[in-house]
């Protein structure tokens, strides 16, 4: 794993925008693995500008998002697919169908994970993957004791993932109890990812990930055992890391 420190959320967001942008004009079918959530709203509003300034196009790139909320309609703005197409996808270039989020409206919910799993693997598996850390340590929806063998499954989500995510909704009764998210082993497939790690609340979290054992309990920990995984965190997710030299350094 190696960690790149940034001053802020903006430096942060900066330089994944640039990682993006370069996988994005080196290869010829890029396949991104996208998040929700605040911690990529900035990355995609660069991505945007980037774009609208004809310095990246989208026309040849294929996403896969890592979860949904069971139960949301796209119309839902709480939903995860509105969030992309607000966020993201209707400002820039994508072909139309090749922006894929699993479908939480689905009535066979197990069948949708696994025709998620498959398209995944006909588009040729993911390239690039950005992740953001849950308070818990999840990576997309999987919360901890998620087996890291799991693939595309549906959640019930925790209660504290709920309390943290009751921010977007009106109380926290409406936050849906279920979601579809990618599995370990489907993210672990991603041939490159990031996770993007900012500001104070996470710093918890952060601590454990780089101090912390590999471990189901904190699943997270699990991006050790992958052989390209960049951390993107800021000054302020980092504060509760003492060695400075782990702060600054590349490691595994
Ligand atoms: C979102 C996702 C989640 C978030 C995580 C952090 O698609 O998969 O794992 O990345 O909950 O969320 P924020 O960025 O809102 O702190």
């Amino acid at each position: 794993m190696k960690l790149v420190v940034m001053e802020n959320h903006e430096e942060m967001s900066k330089h994944a925008c640039q990682l993006i942008v370069s996988k994005v004009q080196s290869l010829s079918s890029p396949v991104l693995g996208l998040a929700t959530g605040s911690t990529p709203e900035r990355l995609y509003e660069m991505l945007i500008e980037e774009y609208k300034q004809k310095l990246v196009s989208f026309s040849h790139v294929k996403t896969f998002n890592l979860d949904e909320y069971v139960g949301l309609s796209e119309n839902d703005k709480n939903s995860y697919q509105y969030y992309m197409n607000h966020h993201l996808f209707s400002e820039v270039n994508f072909k139309e169908g090749e922006n894929h989020i699993p479908n939480g409206m689905a009535s066979q919910l197990e069948q949708e994970c696994q025709r998620y799993e498959k398209l995944i693997k006909e588009a040729g598996g993911i390239d690039f993957q950005i992740l953001g850390l849950g308070h818990n340590g999840h990576i997309g929806f999987n919360e901890p004791g998620t087996l890291f063998s799991s693939r595309t499954h549906v959640v019930d989500l925790e209660r504290t993932t709920r309390e943290a995510n009751a921010r977007f909704f009106k109380s926290k009764k409406e936050v849906p109890t279920q979601a579809i998210t990618m599995g370990i082993e489907t993210i672990l497939e991603s041939k490159q990812i990031i996770l993007l790690v900012s500001g104070e609340q996470k710093a918890t979290a952060l601590q454990r990930l780089l101090n912390g054992e590999v471990s189901e309990d904190f699943p997270a920990s699990v991006l050790k055992q992958h052989q390209d995984v960049t951390i993107i965190a800021d000054k302020a997710a980092l504060q509760l890391q003492e060695d400075e030299q782990f702060a600054v350094n590349s490691k595994r």
